[in-house]
């Protein structure tokens, strides 16, 4: 990792995850498919469309999200491109583009291959799923109960452990609860302080990964938060008249990572033939922040759609296109909330590169 960080140049970074993956020991990951399937979990980091198909405001299935996908094309995804579900995908060498388990024209070979069932806005917090009307990790995991019936009928009884237990599950979720449920909406901050209310948060985390557990899956990545108090909404709700870092929610997730980590060993502890790994995004994140221009891009503090400042999902629309960036691989985030896809490429390659072994 700190041999990786120390290079700054994107050019250098790429080329060294070419190599790690293409010329080094992990190569042999992906050139002889360890992993048969990638199964994406959680928020709108990677959400590849979910939303598309429920009722809910959480949506970006218009312009200009995905401007920079095949061609412009909006497909759900909260991004100007991929996603990470996406780029581990790619990672893993398993498949390019990570499909929505919810499109209704799926072959079985895209759910041999790996879905993501993961809808933006969702949280470890079941309270919230509810007030946005977004898929909960529980309404996740019964789309997944769903899809291991859909496969079984293709793979056989026999087989059906096997393959799930070979697939990497992905797990990105937790920011949400934190910048929403807790500092925006207020809604549990009057019964929580932070250090209740993050014990709470995982103690729900931990649910859910035992759940997975009991599901077959043995191979399970979960990430960490990001720098939340350094996304621009966050910025320009807490950060004052200079829109600096908001200190809060930095420390928030902080405090969650470390605490999410630490159930994550207490989990693998328990159960040695679980394969769960923690991968921190903080400090890969700080470290794009402080390196914004070494890696090529111009703009960390605000997004690139509209005046960057609030612009999210049904706020950031064509209406605002005057004030929308040109070329969004200048800016660290696509909107108010979600980096873009240049910033999701070198995040995703630095954090799977983090334990490359540990999922074998
Ligand atoms: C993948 O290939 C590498 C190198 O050829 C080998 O060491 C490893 O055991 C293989 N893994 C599997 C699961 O076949
Ligand atoms: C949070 O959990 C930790 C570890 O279980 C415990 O020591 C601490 O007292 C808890 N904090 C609160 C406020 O409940």
């Amino acid at each position: 990792m700190f041999l990786i960080y120390s290079y700054a140049e994107d050019a250098l970074i790429l080329s060294i995850f070419v190599l790690l993956f293409y010329g080094g020991c992990t190569v042999a990951v992906a050139k002889n498919a360890t992993f048969p399937a990638l199964l994406v979990f959680g928020d709108s980091i990677v959400d590849t469309g979910t939303n598309n198909y429920i009722p809910t405001i959480i949506k970006c299935d218009f312009e200009p999200y995905g401007r920079d996908f095949q061609g412009g094309k909006p497909t759900g995804r909260f991004s100007n491109g991929k996603v990470p579900s996406d780029i581990a995908g790619e990672i893993y060498g398993i498949k390019e583009l990570l499909p929505p388990y919810l499109d209704p024209y799926l072959q079985l070979e895209d759910l041999l291959t790996g879905v993501s069932f993961a809808s933006g806005g969702a949280r470890y917090d079941p309270l919230t799923a509810k007030v946005v009307s977004v898929l909960s990790l529980t309404d996740q995991l019964q789309l997944f109960m769903e899809y291991k019936e859909k496969i079984k009928l293709a793979l056989g009884e026999e087989q059906i452990a096997a393959f799930i237990s070979k697939a990497v599950f992905f797990i990105c979720v937790g920011s949400a609860d934190i910048v929403n449920t807790y500092y925006a909406t207020m809604l549990r901050s009057f019964e929580y302080d932070i250090d209740s209310y993050t014990n709470l948060t995982v103690s729900y985390g931990a649910q859910f990964f035992q759940e997975l557990y009991r599901l077959g899956a043995r191979r399970v990545l979960v990430l960490g938060v990001p720098m939340l108090g350094c996304i621009p909404i966050q910025r320009t709700l807490g950060g004052g008249a200079r829109r600096v870092c908001a200190d809060k929610q930095n420390h928030a997730a902080l405090l969650f990572n470390s605490k999410l980590s630490s159930q994550i060993a207490s989990i693998k502890n328990n159960l040695p033939e679980f394969k769960i790994v923690y991968f921190d995004t903080y400090y890969p994140f700080l470290y794009i922040l402080q390196n914004a221009e070494k890696l090529g891009f111009e703009v960390a503090n605000r997004g690139c759609c509209g005046a960057g400042n609030i612009e999210v999902s049904i706020l950031c629309t064509r209406l605002h296109d005057l004030e929308t960036c040109k070329d969004a691989s200048k800016f660290v985030f696509w909107d108010s909330y979600h980096p873009t896809e240049k910033t999701y490429r070198i995040l995703t390659n630095m954090v799977l590169n983090e334990h490359p072994q540990e999922l074998l």
